[in-house]
């Protein structure tokens, strides 16, 4: 058995001290770390961005001279980061494009989602909803990113995960798998990596 749920563990009292919005900041950084994935002066796309937690890391890395856009359902507190962008989108539109090139136009370094759906308790519709959420950010990251730009995306593992690494590989040149130390122990979601966005082919 997994260990129990623990809303206000070791990395909740750590986004705390840090003033960190979430303790997903945490997974953002560890990402970071590993990739690179951020740059000074990086344009980057966040979907999925309330409260706000990856915006505070993009916003520290790619400093004054970037841009970090962060899109979600619900409204993002207001930065006071004059390159932080946030908007209300529904990701999923069949207008979620526009709205985000309204914000700031590609092509973008960096596109990451850490979008989750809200969970029904339902494993298998659960995990449909994660993909569904996970194959709009890929498609946006392949019409909004620079070739040779970075993908980041949570999913719920399970039954399609092999389909869409296959998807996530045709488009980037080197694909990761991770599970972030902050992740939760009970949690089954992992985050794709994709390096090096292929140009596209006419
Ligand atoms: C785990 S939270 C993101 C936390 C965020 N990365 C942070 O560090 O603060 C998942 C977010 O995905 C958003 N989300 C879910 N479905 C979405 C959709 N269709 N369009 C935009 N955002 C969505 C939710 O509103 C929620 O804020």
């Amino acid at each position: 058995m997994g260990k129990p749920y623990r809303p206000k563990d070791h990395y909740f009292q750590r986004a705390k001290q840090r003033g960190f919005r979430a303790r997903s900041a945490f997974k953002l950084e560890e990402l970071v770390q590993r990739f690179g994935l951020l740059r000074p002066g990086g344009r980057v796309l966040d979907l999925g961005s309330a409260p706000g937690g990856f915006l505070q890391v993009i916003a520290r890395a790619v400093g004054p001279s970037g841009l970090a856009v962060g899109v979600d359902l619900v409204p993002v507190r207001p930065f006071s980061e004059q390159w932080v962008r946030t908007a209300v989108v529904d990701v999923l539109a069949d207008d979620a494009r526009e709205l985000v090139e309204a914000v700031a136009s590609g092509p973008y370094d960096a596109v990451l989602s850490d979008m989750a759906p809200k969970t029904t308790g339902v494993r298998a519709t659960d995990e449909a909803r994660s993909l569904r959420l996970a194959e709009r950010a890929l498609e946006l990251a392949r019409a909004l990113g620079r070739p040779g730009s970075s993908f980041v995306t949570k999913l719920f593992m399970g039954g399609d995960f092999e389909v869409f690494r296959a998807q996530v590989r045709e488009a980037y040149r080197e694909v990761k798998v991770v599970r972030p130390e902050a992740t939760r122990s009970a949690s089954n979601e992992i985050y794709l990596v994709g390096l090096g966005l292929r140009a596209p082919v006419d």
